[in-house]
């Protein structure tokens, strides 16, 4: 159920949800139940959900997965999730609420039976709790099962009710495949009713920056090439690949995360005024910027693959002795680039981009670097710890946004210094902010699609991504060329001094 304003008023965890509609009642089918996915993102994300009263109130959930098990194995299994990953206390009534929604099908769907007894459960819940035929598919698992998942599930589609199918990345491999891929989809399903997961578009922070540029009137009129010399944006990561091998190794950094992630700060940072909020007036606009992205020239991409190092004063293996890594591999873990958006507002003016495992510190950011003061008038002496202005929206961790200004400093002298104004949501709002899922479940469930990647988007990401990779075809760097824990290749610096800039201090 969604908040009404006395729930809000009445409870503090409801702060900050707009009064929207209540989903209708559902069920939602998870394919890949028993993976890492489901287990810390998507049970966590439906029990805050259920926390906050905001599921439908007739809902059921649906596991579906290979290993054998049963209703009651699966309710443990998930009770253990949100156990250990839940942002929110473990409350008995809440999860015996979720649970009592709870239903398990073991099968691999490749054979007929695995969508037999699929079908005839949601007949049955349908029968028993009045969901009205009405379904959200999650197809959190292994791309190479898409097909056999889809087909089956297009070939069952009756009238009645609305069905909504979640996709998760990697949303193929290239543009070719994903471009295969949305043909298949389209196949069964229409694009409003394909909701592609970016799960960066569910943080709080991320949808921060379009309230940051468009509800206020100061920014947008200096948000332009003349006012500003340059962006950069950071998604740096400490951790390494994990158990993740097999998909990192033929993915790497640049479909890992410049692919999604990466474009989608980009192109929300860049992007025109949207008429409206709607999915379409969005999409419309950040396909535009994607589209005007000129393609790198070799000079301006770098990429890395961490050696050994330090991280936080333990030891971290090089890349290529990671598990499940080839020890010759030849995967970039680090990318940085120089981007160009071609069009009036932000023509000759550089987006540097760089993201990494491995390095420093966990931190994402975009930091809007503006042109200096055309004439100080204060002398050389006096302006010397003088820093051009820099907004800087911290997407995480630390979630804010900072103003960096010249300040005097305090004293009979005329000296000046760069001082930070700071807004962080910690102090500025009671409430702990809610995970990226949440946001991206309760919007499917509402039907709401302008947080999802649209087709063509996701297409022209490809693109961009295709014309550097079919680049680095043409030379081999030598890797291992850097170390984990620091802050990327020694190239990556290059890229910016040659500029007569520096990635910005940390
Ligand atoms: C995923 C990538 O999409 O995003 C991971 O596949 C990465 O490699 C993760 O670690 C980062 O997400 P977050 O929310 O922790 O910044």
């Amino acid at each position: 159920m969604v908040a009404t304003d006395e729930q809000q008023q009445e409870n503090p965890l409801l702060e900050g949800l707009s009064l929207r509609r209540t989903p209708d009642p559902c069920a939602l089918v998870i394919f890949g139940a028993s993976g890492d996915l489901t287990h810390k993102k998507l049970m966590p994300a439906l029990y805050a959900l259920m926390f906050r009263r905001l599921l439908p109130p007739r809902f059921a959930i649906v596991g579906v997965a290979r290993s054998e098990g049963d209703d009651d194995a699966f309710r443990e299994d998930m009770k253990q999730a949100v156990q250990k990953y839940a942002r929110d206390e473990f409350r008995q009534d809440v999860w015996d609420a979720l649970a009592a929604s709870m239903r398990y099908i073991a099968t691999d769907f490749a054979d007929e039976g695995g969508e037999n007894k699929l079908a005839e459960l949601l007949t049955e819940l349908d029968t028993e709790q009045n969901l009205g035929g009405n379904r959200v598919y999650y197809l959190a698992v292994p791309p190479p099962a898409f097909p056999t998942i889809v087909e089956a599930l297009g070939k069952r589609r009756t009238s009645k009710g609305w069905t909504r199918l979640i996709v998760e990345k990697p949303f193929g491999h290239d543009l070719a495949s994903a471009r295969e891929l949305n043909a298949m989809l389209w196949a069964h399903f229409e694009e409003k009713e394909i909701f592609r997961i970016d799960h960066y578009l569910g943080k709080e922070t991320v949808q921060n920056m379009l309230v940051l540029r468009f509800a206020n009137g100061i920014f947008e009129p200096i948000w332009n090439r003349q006012f500003i010399d340059h962006v950069q944006i950071t998604v740096a990561e400490s951790i390494g690949i994990e158990a993740r091998a097999g998909y990192y190794e033929s993915a790497g950094a640049i479909r890992d995360i410049f692919q999604n992630h990466l474009l989608q700060l980009l192109a929300l940072t860049a992007m025109e005024p949207p008429i409206d909020f709607t999915a379409e007036s969005v999409h419309n606009e950040k396909v535009k910027v994607l589209k005007s992205i000129h393609t790198p020239g070799p000079k301006s991409v770098v990429r890395g693959q961490y050696g050994r190092g330090y991280i936080e004063g333990e030891e971290a293996p090089a890349y290529r002795e990671e598990q499940g890594v080839a020890p010759d591999s030849m995967t970039e873990t680090y990318v940085a680039a120089k981007l160009y958006v071609d069009n009036w507002r932000w023509a000759d003016t550089p987006f540097y981009v760089r993201m990494g495992k491995r390095l420093a510190r966990r931190e994402t950011t975009i930091a809007i670097q503006f042109k200096r003061a055309p004439h100080p008038p204060f002398g050389d002496v006096a302006s010397e710890g003088l820093r051009p202005n820099v907004l800087l929206v911290h997407v995480q961790p630390d979630e804010g946004v900072s103003l960096a200004i010249g300040a005097k400093v305090p004293g009979q002298g005329m000296t000046i210094r760069t001082v930070h104004m700071d807004f962080l949501y910690g102090g500025a709002f009671r409430t702990s902010l809610p995970e990226a899922y949440e946001r991206l479940i309760l919007d499917t469930l509402l039907g709401e699609g302008t947080l999802f990647t649209r087709a063509d988007e996701v297409e022209e990401e490809w693109l961009l991504v295709d014309s550097i990779v079919s680049a680095w075809q043409r030379d081999r760097p030598s890797f291992p060329n850097y170390a984990a824990g620091t802050w990327g290749p020694p190239s990556s610096d290059d890229l910016l001094h040659r500029d007569g800039r520096s990635w910005r201090r940390h």
